[in-house]
């Protein structure tokens, strides 16, 4: 049976389609946030990637002086400055996570493009993001309140990924594919993600589904998960 394309995809696809250049997608783990981020209508230029962490520093962002290998130092642009040159998408994953120094870095590369500049520390250039830059912003938190309001502000919309996209089950079995659109389990609204059902049909080929779902959500998960499956009540809660 052909799955409905859940409404969040629709929506991203018409937010970008609309020219929309700074979005946030929030919500579940593992339901296709940075992989669509990373994929989806790019208008084929370049798309970078910045993961945040606590270790982050400004050097990841915008760049750094290295060593050239040979006693001296050479320029490396960061992420956010490639970005801004190649007129591409900056894909901006765990936003939640940046702090401190990175997260006033990721302001100012994020602001809108009429406004923004960025100087190089040594040489002066002044570098501004070419047409066609765009930010995707991915977190895993619930409540855009939580983050900053100059972050917020930046980024006009954000689309909460409920659910995956169809294309994203075509590789499981087909019996796991209903279950893993739906993407809960049974009574307990348990979320499985993705990344769970892609596990349990490599792991069960060798060790069969009860071993298989043991080893990823423990004993009475597992057998909760493996009974869902058989009633097919992936979803009905
Ligand atoms: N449309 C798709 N086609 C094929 N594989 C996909 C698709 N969407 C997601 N996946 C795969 O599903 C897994 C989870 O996707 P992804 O990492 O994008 O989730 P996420 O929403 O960013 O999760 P998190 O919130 O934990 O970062 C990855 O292995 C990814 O390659
Ligand atoms: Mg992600």
């Amino acid at each position: 049976m052909e799955e409905l394309l859940p409404q969040c995809w629709d929506d991203l696809a018409a937010t970008i389609g609309a020219g929309i250049d700074r979005i946030i997608l929030f919500g579940p783990p593992g339901t296709g946030k940075t992989y669509a981020a990373l994929r989806w209508q790019t208008n084929e230029r370049p798309v970078e990637r910045l993961i945040c962490t606590e270790d982050l520093t400004a050097a990841d962002v915008t760049g750094a002086w290295l060593p050239n290998g040979t006693g001296g130092w050479q320029w490396q642009d960061g992420p956010a400055l490639r970005a801004w040159r190649s007129g591409g998408r900056l894909v901006v994953d765990e936003v939640d996570r940046a702090s401190g120094d990175v997260l006033s870095l990721l302001l100012a590369m994020a602001d809108s493009d009429g406004s923004s500049q960025w100087h190089h520390p040594t040489t002066g250039e002044v570098v501004r993001p070419a047409i066609g830059f765009n930010v995707i912003m991915t977190t895993n938190l619930e409540e855009m309140a939580l983050l900053p309001d100059a972050l917020r502000d930046r980024f006009p919309i954000a689309i909460r990924i409920n659910a995956p996209h169809p294309s994203a089950v075509r590789s499981l079995s087909d019996d796991l594919k209903p279950a893993a659109m739906h993407g809960s389990m049974g009574e307990s609204g348990r979320r499985v993600s993705l990344r769970k059902f892609y596990a349990f049909d490599q792991l069960r080929r060798t060790l069969g589904p009860t071993r298989a779902s043991e080893l990823l959500f423990g004993a009475q998960g597992g057998a909760d998960f493996i009974d869902a499956l058989r009633v097919g009540a992936m979803g009905r809660s």
